[in-house]
């Protein structure tokens, strides 16, 4: 049952029986909710066309609409046409959607597989608060479109095959990491030289440990390889070198660089089920690597790409974009007005780029998935990145046309004085570490209401609390991480909500009925809270087609908050328990149930986990 449509049709009808074409018809939730649920301001918007008094119009339309007993309708001043919906269709639509699978989550009418990219790790680097936002943006768009109906799949797409790569070996082998490799290849090679018949042309590799190289050890070395090359140019070349040679799969390098990956993968992976992120591949830039080539022919072939000192390059620039400014003098560089740089697919020195890999994943996905559609999640610094590899793709054909390729890009979570979140000394905060805040201030809140040592359940207060905080705002935007705001259990906050689904627990629990299927209460709407509950079920589940149609979580989470809300207005105003009318008290534990329901699939959805008690 789709309220909304219903009420559509019928005042669509009335509008055609008066042969006025319906174009742009639609009815939208009442901003007046003291007066009506749902308001039509069809006549307002045509009236000036058709050269009427708006309001006549509007009771013209409303005389006309057939007589029907679940809704009135009723035309005001200037214009509008208010519907109020009977109780018993709201309670009707409340039982329906408690027998529903899907609680009334109107279903996509053709299910499309869509594919996430997010989460994007980057190997031998440590995930700090900059790889927040990606995977709670990412899991969350993900499970909309799963509970709408389309069939998902996610790869957490790794940062294994750029720099980062060589410059980790480079700088673990000049701190002497590595000695144990280099010393097996060079005695190797030397007896080769001298007896070429014996030589052992594939050295086991993996057989060598990487003994002294732990997590704590990647994390020192990146940043220091990362500093030195900005300052030592010979540093930067060697990196991109030793780049070259991983990329390449010249040993002993490649398996030092495999040994690097399983290492810091696992530590990933247990950082983003901490987040509740499950992805279905744990695919790499590297995987792409065997498409590569190919897709380079591609290009070539097509004749799409050109040589530019010395690297090749795609111009992915539309008329009236990248024009050159005039140089003042020969020496100058060329700068741009409209800048859409043409897209780098191959390195001066022949090695691999970040573009390039983005656009032989496309390949691969479109041999292995064939996605109808692409979804990227990052940061906003990669707005152009992705609009090269997007156009790209569809210059060369790589994607279908009717293949839909998007970026959805966040802003920065920033501090309390406005600046992207750093520890008191300046340091980026690690992931980990703030995980680590969430739970020590969610267990000293839980501790505050008796409840102690439970870190689970800290984790799940905490995590959710971050993510409910994070996901109420626009994702384009920068946002202020404010843990206690966050970990409030009061307000538009994840614990307000963990707590309204406990509290329901416990009168369930209370009433006897924790176990029992909702299917044996019904819902009978007799007072202003039941039906303003309803009204906010209604709300939540429209919240879920804007969610996906626009790729955003605010309003999901708005939604979720104020059904919420609206329980605890009902809860504070009726004794459900000690209700001696039998019937009434099952009639109101009936909407404690399928609030219940509703408050967790939201959750659920926002990839937030429910709490039994708190
Ligand atoms: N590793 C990248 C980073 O740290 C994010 C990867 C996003 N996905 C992609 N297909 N490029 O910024």
């Amino acid at each position: 049952m789709n309220i909304k449509e219903e009420i559509s049709k019928l005042i669509s009808e009335a509008v055609k029986s008066l042969k006025i074409d319906t174009d742009g018809l639609s009815v939208a939730f009442s901003n007046r909710p003291e007066l009506c649920e749902y308001q039509c301001n069809f006549a307002m918007m045509c009236a000036k066309r058709l050269n009427e008094n708006p309001l006549n119009l509007a009771e013209k339309i409303v005389k006309n609409i057939k007589k029907n007993e679940n809704f009135e309708f009723l035309a005001v001043k200037p214009g509008f046409i208010n519907v109020k919906v009977t109780n018993k269709k709201l309670s009707d639509y409340c039982n329906e959607i408690s027998n529903d699978k899907n609680l009334g989550i109107e279903q996509v009418k053709n299910p499309r597989l869509v594919f996430f990219d997010y989460g994007g790790a980057n190997v031998a680097k440590e995930l700090h608060v900059g790889h927040l936002r990606s995977p709670i943006v990412g899991e969350a768009l993900k499970r909309v479109h799963l509970v709408r109906g389309d069939r998902v799949l996610s790869d957490m797409h790794l940062g294994d095959y750029g720099l980062q790569m060589g410059l980790t070996v480079l700088q673990l082998k000049e701190d002497g990491f590595l000695n144990e490799f280099f010393e097996k290849n060079e005695k190797t090679q030397k007896k080769c030289e001298k007896n070429a018949k014996n030589c052992e042309k594939n050295i086991d590799f993996s057989k060598i440990s990487l003994k002294n190289v732990t997590l704590d050890v990647l994390n020192d070395e990146y940043p220091k390889a990362s500093k030195k090359k900005d300052i030592d140019e010979n540093f930067k070349k060697l990196a991109d070198e030793v780049t070259l040679l991983i990329q390449r799969k010249v040993e002993p390098y490649y398996t030092i660089y495999q040994k690097i990956r399983q290492l810091s993968v696992l530590e990933i992976l247990k950082n983003y089920k901490l987040l509740n992120c499950e992805f279905d591949y744990t695919f790499g830039e590297s995987d792409a690597q065997s498409y590569i080539d190919d897709t380079i022919n591609i290009f070539v072939e097509k004749k799409l790409a050109r040589e530019s000192e010395g690297a090749l390059v795609v111009d992915v620039a539309r008329e009236g974009e990248h024009i050159p400014i005039a140089k003042k003098s020969e020496d100058e560089p060329q700068r741009y007005k409209n800048p859409m740089p043409p897209a780098i697919i191959k390195k001066y020195n022949g090695g691999d780029l970040y573009a390039t890999t983005d656009i032989a994943t496309v390949v691969m996905r479109n041999e292995k998935d064939v996605p109808d559609e692409i979804v990227y999640v990052t940061d906003k610094r990669q707005e152009t990145h992705f609009e090269q590899v997007f156009r790209c793709c569809k210059l060369a054909g790589i994607s279908p046309e009717k293949q839909k390729l998007i970026h959805i890009s966040f802003g920065t979570m920033n501090g309390k004085d406005g600046k992207p979140f750093k520890t008191r000394s300046g340091e980026v905060v690690r992931l980990k570490d703030v995980v680590g805040l969430l739970i020590d201030k969610a267990s000293e809140k839980l501790a505050a209401n008796g409840i102690k040592g439970d870190e689970e359940l800290a984790r799940k207060i905490g995590v959710g609390a971050m993510k409910f905080g994070d996901l109420s705002n626009t994702i384009e935007k920068d946002y202020v991480f404010d843990i206690e705001k966050f970990l409030s259990f009061d307000g538009k906050t994840g614990p307000y909500i963990q707590y309204t689904i406990a509290r329901i627990n416990s009168i369930l629990l209370k009433a006897g009925c924790e176990t029992t299927r909702s299917k044996d209460f019904m819902v009978d709407i007799k007072t202003n809270e039941e039906k303003n509950i309803a009204l906010a079920i209604l709300k939540l589940n429209s919240a879920y087609q804007i969610s996906y149609d626009s790729y955003s979580l605010n309003s999901l989470c708005l939604a979720t908050f104020e059904l919420a809300s609206a329980f605890s207005t009902f809860y504070n105003n009726y004794k459900i328990l000690s209700e001696k009318d039998e019937k009434r008290r099952k009639e109101m534990l009936a909407i404690c149930m399928l609030v219940k329901s509703c408050l967790e699939k939201a959750l659920w959805t926002l990839g937030i986990d429910s709490v039994e008690k708190m």
